[in-house]
């Protein structure tokens, strides 16, 4: 078998992301690989740089993070100057935080797994995406393209700029939001409510009709981390990272300084994507999980009430337990995309949001930083080491699809098995292998750390390493 592997770093093209199943003499699936080529050049081109360019550099490593580089890159950067910042600049951080989760969000569900869920799994692929949506179901296409633009929105008026921000300082934010702006993105809410809501409602319309299917998706118990506050409550952008086991039971609060003590990654001779995992267990039984469906497997309750709500009946489902149904994750998001237009409004309609002071400034007083935010798909992690002069001596981006990556090679596996067969390769029966893929919503442009979008391609290998049938998706 070892020998039919067509996987090397000489057929490897730059920033592809691969799937390959392996199937036996009967067309059994015997082993499946989620493969990510990692362009690691990022770390080291910033090294020599001046740390407190940082927030402005790293949101170019991706077209859909933005945020949350900028977030854990200036956290990183105040953890070395020990500064605290104002009240508005953490509001406005929050604001802008949640408006690219909305728009991620929105654009994993409406664009990306609803056409499944919409159309069916074995519709059209040349339909199969929101262009089929709005021949279909235009008034859906139109609410998941407006959220969308929403959450860009957020952006643009807080920065200025819609994709690659600028707004984000070292202790706390460049400018301050005007009335005009607050009215302007007040005017969304209701919108914006409706149109989680309904996204919510599209979700559980499908797992009812397709109960079976949900609950069996790439279901595993694995460990779970995520950011929650002091008293448990589901947080984004600053509190304690909790990692919980199966049955939920807390493994581990800890800071984002610790990070090193609770993660280890290693790399496995198929991926330059490393396998992240939690250290005290070794890398068998250390397999952890980030993401919508992490943090509320992590969390006691969600910050506000139209999300507890949801989360309640979301819970019930597992009587209180651990989630471990990858295909949960869509219900997660769905829960956190209408907690954060809810928490988008309350920051909105908080009078300290119009203020305008908005940054404390300071200078570097360690040589060492380390921040950490929720982005839209998981935790991550940003450790910078600095010199005297400030310039940036080592740099390391720890991101979310990383650590998925365990979750997603697993995934892959239990879909393949479950749905394909070698002596018959259905194109429906590959893309439920890549439905769990986009479960996890990967940021593939991020775990590469290069920019632009990642095409992905999928093999399947009969027992002597032919090419049983292959599809190819453009990123
Ligand atoms: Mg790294
Ligand atoms: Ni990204």
């Amino acid at each position: 078998m070892a020998k039919t592997i067509s996987i090397n770093p000489v057929t490897r093209i730059e920033g592809h992301a691969r799937i390959t199943i392996y199937t036996d003499d009967g067309g059994k699936v015997t082993n499946a690989e989620f493969h990510v080529n990692e362009f690691r050049g990022f770390e080291k081109f910033c090294e020599g740089r001046v740390y407190t360019e940082m927030p402005s550099i790293t949101p170019r490593i991706c077209g859909i993070c933005p945020t949350s580089h900028a977030l854990a890159s200036v956290k990183a950067c105040e953890d070395i100057q020990q500064v605290k910042i104002p009240p508005t600049g953490e509001l406005l951080r929050r604001l802008i935080e949640l408006g690219q989760l909305i728009s991620s969000h929105a654009l994993s569900f409406y664009h990306l797994s609803a056409p499944d869920m919409l159309l069916g799994f074995d519709s059209d692929p040349a339909l199969r995406n929101i262009v089929g949506i709005a021949v279909k179901h235009p008034d859906i296409a139109v609410k998941g393209i407006r959220l969308r633009k929403f959450g860009q929105e957020i952006s643009e008026r807080l920065t200025g700029k819609k994709i690659h921000l600028l707004g984000i300082v070292a202790g706390g934010m460049a400018y301050a939001l005007r009335e005009d702006d607050r009215q302007a993105l007040l005017a969304w809410i209701p919108e914006a409510l409706e149109s989680s809501k309904a996204a919510l409602e599209l979700f559980k319309k499908f797992r009812e009709e397709n109960k079976q299917f949900v609950d069996s998706f790439a279901s595993y118990p694995t460990l779970y981390m995520g950011t929650v506050k002091p008293d448990g409550t589901h947080e984004v952008y600053d509190g304690i990272i909790r990692m919980v086991d199966e049955n939920g039971k807390v493994l581990r609060d800890f800071k984002a300084q610790e990070y090193l003590d609770v993660i280890a990654e290693r790399a496995q001779d198929f991926s330059y994507l490393k396998f992240p995992y939690y250290k005290p267990f070794g890398i068998d039984k250390g397999h952890y999980r980030v993401g919508p469906l992490a943090r509320l497997n992590v969390a006691s309750k969600m910050a506000t009430p139209l999300a507890q709500k949801e989360f309640e009946a979301y819970k019930a489902i597992t009587g209180g337990k651990p989630n471990h149904g990858t295909f949960y994750y869509h219900y997660a998001r769905l829960i956190e995309l209408l907690g954060a237009v809810e928490q988008v409004k309350a920051i909105l309609d908080d009078p300290q949001v119009t203020s305008t002071n908005v940054q404390s400034l300071a200078r570097r007083n360690k040589s060492e930083g380390i921040g950490s935010c929720e982005a839209p798909r998981g935790t991550l992690f940003h450790h910078y080491k600095v010199d005297e002069g400030g310039m940036l001596t080592k740099v390391n981006l720890l991101i979310a699809t990383g650590q998925n990556n365990l979750g997603m090679n697993r995934s892959v596996l239990e879909v393949a098995k479950a749905y394909v067969n070698g002596k018959e390769v259905k194109e429906g029966a590959l893309n439920r292998v890549e439905a769990a893929i986009r479960c996890y919503d990967p940021c593939l442009s991020c775990s590469t750390h290069a920019i632009g979008s990642m095409p992905m391609v999928m093999e399947v290998l009969g027992p002597d390493g032919s090419l049983l049938n292959s599809v190819r998706r453009d990123g």
